[in-house]
């Protein structure tokens, strides 16, 4: 529908009417205006399936919704590292969607893995921005490509789930720009998302849902974002302000509560209607937006989509450490292991819960086909060992040729609503794995869980498979990559850290009361670990493969660029193994020396590319002035320090195989602004500065110890360096103490002419 049309229709709206909108008719619903032919518009959970629910309506996925496909929750689609393949898996959930006449799904979540306690991590993507961003955008990309929105959430620094409906996250200009924004920004400004989903937390002591700054200012003004704002469920704190502020629409409804509000707001003046047709606009532009595309023929097989949730498992999974084992040379004689061999733990708990249409286990793929003992091994609902279920498992392990132990974190141990306490896996499964270790040299270890585990054990199995919330296909991809049909090729989209304290945001994570500083800044993930020098268990990146990978012939187009310009960089790749495979190439950009304090490498790009034995792919990353920058907090906004780059290609963020090196001159110069408190040394870095200051620094003396005066014996006491270091640290003021001629007013007139300076 036409702007005009929509904009004739509510001007023929009522106060009242235009207030209802604003706000869910139920659960799912957004209102209909039956006289005017609006239809109610119906949304649904998301984000790694469809949670329709026809009959109650929940937000914590109590309630039954409809049989539906559980694709690979969020930690696991990143691991893919696949823009395409996750492209396609949006199709198939915009096409689900569409045969169900659901509008927009409310995912993807982006928030960013601030620690590995999260009880939601498994529904987001990444501790690094770009991964976040561009897996959230390749999903977005697939739903919106069949006329179904998208509801990228939870918008904005909502990372955790401990209070989180009233937690305030404290967070400094830097570091929301560089890390926790930048999450969303480049999936809002690229693919366009029908609509954002605000979070329930504070922001910097402001309601998300009330946050002018990030929902209009950052949202709509600088990214262009052209939908509507929806609250979280139960998210919003004041209907009047939070619509000033951008929020379109409440969710789910506030029975007419909320509406009574915006509709004397109005009267009373203190709303501006313009502003409240503006919101309705917003939603109705969607709601159309859909009616008016709507794939009246979609069908949907459950089935087929069950396959491709098996296929984007297989990119999924991540095989992080092999000496020797994988993939299983035979099936004969092997001992399956661990309730989740027959019962895999494939999702989350909250409202991402998928009412499976079928679950495959890796037992129901080799039952039958191969001679494989099974054995429960340990109990997941409560973590204590049961002696019976631990010595059937020892025995069927001592007489097999290998053991593959299924483990990982029960339910109870992670799900929205709240968060871990910490990063052991139950006692119960650790003693397991150990006590199978004893008896059976030749152990693997696959794990479904959707965060960092610590792995007390990980020395003594010859391999690990971290097979995340891998969707209700699980097992099929599990054995695929046992068995060694399917070739791994995931990567790490996360630290994992040998233990919880090691951790960046440790110290302050779960912060007090309600009080959350995000005291680690813009050193979230590796860009910390890197910057410590910490061993970690698996680094940010990291993913093993049956075949090995070759890199070769790095080029870059150019030697010196400005910031206003591009760069190419080019590698060749060569699958130097006897197996077919993917390879995910990544790209780190390291600034070699800065004023400010940087990570020492971030990630800038990524590909993933097949390969076939033998075969060489040339890669090519373009990169741009963000590729280069951060976010300066005294222009506010993205700066580049003119200087040497080196441009990394690794296989992982610890595994740097090519390095070259581009000078990248600024094209932008921040203003020095002088003051009375401006060091010397400061000065001294500008020529014509120093000029005009050196005056003052003449008759500078420390009490006996004149610079200049080498007989004295309190100079002689004064080394070199400190009398360098007391002249370069003096401020300006300094020489009103220390100089004995010259005045504040003296020094005033002197900072005036150093900032009148061109
Ligand atoms: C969750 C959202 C979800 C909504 C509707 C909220 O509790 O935080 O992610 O989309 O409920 O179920």
């Amino acid at each position: 529908m036409t702007r005009e049309k929509i904009r004739e229709l509510i001007s023929q709206m009522t106060l009242e009417e235009k207030a209802a909108m604003c706000s869910g008719a139920d659960f799912w619903h957004t209102e209909a205006v039956a006289r005017l032919g609006i239809p109610a518009s119906m949304v649904s959970d998301g984000p790694h399936g469809l949670r329709k629910q026809d009959l109650e309506g929940d937000h914590l996925g109590v309630n039954e919704s409809i049989k539906a496909v559980c694709f690979p929750a969020g930690c696991a689609t990143a691991a893919s590292f696949n823009r395409e393949l996750l492209t396609e898996m949006g199709a198939a959930l915009g096409n689900e969607c569409q045969a169900e006449g659901v509008s927009v799904i409310l995912g993807p979540a982006v928030n960013i893995k601030r620690s590995p306690l999260c009880g939601r991590n498994f529904e987001y993507y990444s501790e690094d921005p770009l991964v976040a961003s561009e897996t959230a955008g390749a999903l977005i990309k697939g739903v919106q490509s069949k006329n179904v929105g998208t509801s990228i959430k939870h918008f904005l620094a909502n990372n955790q789930e401990t209070r989180r409906m009233s937690c305030d996250s404290r967070v400094d200009e830097r570091t929301m720009r560089e890390i926790y924004l930048a999450a969303f920004e480049g999936a809002v400004k690229k693919q366009k998302p029908w609509t954002v989903m605000c979070s329930y937390n504070k922001i910097n002591g402001v309601y998300a849902a009330e946050n002018h700054k990030y929902l209009t200012e950052v949202l709509r003004d600088e990214w262009g974002f052209d939908g509507y704002v929806m609250s979280d469920w139960g998210a919003v704190n004041n209907r009047v302000e939070d619509l000033k502020a951008g929020l379109d629409l409440e969710m789910p409804t506030s029975h007419g509560v909320n509406d009574k509000l915006i509709v004397g707001a109005v009267q009373s003046g203190n709303l501006d209607e313009s502003d409240l047709d503006e919101a309705v606009e917003r939603i109705l532009n969607i709601v159309f937006r859909f009616e008016e595309n709507r794939d009246k023929e979609a069908v949907w097989d459950k089935d087929e989509d069950h396959e491709l949730a098996r296929r984007v498992a297989e990119e999924t999974i991540v095989l992080l450490k092999n000496e020797d084992i994988l993939p299983l040379q035979d099936t004969d004689n092997l001992a399956f292991i661990g309730k989740y061999a027959m019962e895999p733990r494939y999702q989350g708990g909250g409202s991402s819960h998928i009412n499976s249409h079928k679950i495959t286990s890796a037992m129901d793929i080799v039952s039958g086909r191969y001679n494989i003992v099974y054995a429960q091994g340990y109990r997941d609902d409560i973590d204590e060992t049961d002696e019976k279920l631990l010595k059937e498992a020892i025995e069927a392990a001592k007489t097999a040729k290998a053991a593959v132990i299924f483990a990982g974190l029960p339910d109870a141990f992670e799900s929205e609503g709240f968060d871990r306490t910490h990063m052991s896996m139950p006692a119960c499964q650790n003693e397991l794995i150990e006590k199978i270790t004893e008896v059976q040299p030749n152990t693997v270890v696959v794990l479904h869980n959707g965060s960092p585990v610590e792995m007390p054990w990980a020395d003594k199995v010859k391999g690990i498979v971290e097979a995340y919330l891998s969707g209700q296909a699980v097992g099929g991809a599990v054995c695929d990559i046992l068995f060694g049909k399917v070739n791994p090729s995931a990567k790490l989209p996360e630290t994992f850290p040998i233990k919880l304290e090691d951790n960046p945001s440790y110290l302050s994570y779960f912060g007090e009361g309600d009080m959350v500083e995000y005291r680690e800044g813009i050193f979230v993930g590796y860009r910390y670990y890197d910057k410590k020098k910490m061993d970690v268990l698996f680094p940010f990146g990291h993913g093993l493969s049956y075949t090995t990978f070759e890199y070769s012939n790095m080029q870059i187009d150019k030697e010196c660029i400005k910031d206003t310009e591009t760069l190419t960089v080019t590698v060749d790749v060569t699958n130097t193994g006897k197996k077919a495979g993917k390879e995910v190439v990544q790209l780190y950009v390291a600034d070699k020396e800065s004023t400010v304090i940087r990570p020492v490498k971030e990630l800038r790009n990524f590909a993933k590319i097949e390969l076939a034995p033998g075969e060489t792919k040339n890669v090519a990353f373009t990169l741009d002035k963000r590729a280069f920058a951060y976010y300066s907090v005294k222009i506010h906004d993205w700066h580049v320090e003119s200087g040497e780059f080196d441009i990394l290609i690794g296989k992982s963020s610890r595994d740097i195989v090519l390095c070259k090196t581009v000078t990248v001159e600024s094209t932008v110069k921040i203003p020095f602004v002088y003051t009375t408190d401006t060091t010397i040394g400061d000065v001294m870095k500008d020529q014509r500065a120093w000029e005009l200051a050196k005056p003052i620094i003449s008759g500078v003396t420390f009490g006996d110890a004149n610079p200049g005066d080498e007989n004295g014996s309190a100079a002689e006491a004064m080394s070199d360096e400190m009398v360098k270091a007391m002249m370069e640290y003096l401020p300006l003021r300094g020489p009103v103490s220390f100089g004995g001629s010259f005045s504040m007013a003296d020094i005033q007139k002197l900072v005036d002419q150093l900032n009148a300076l061109e």
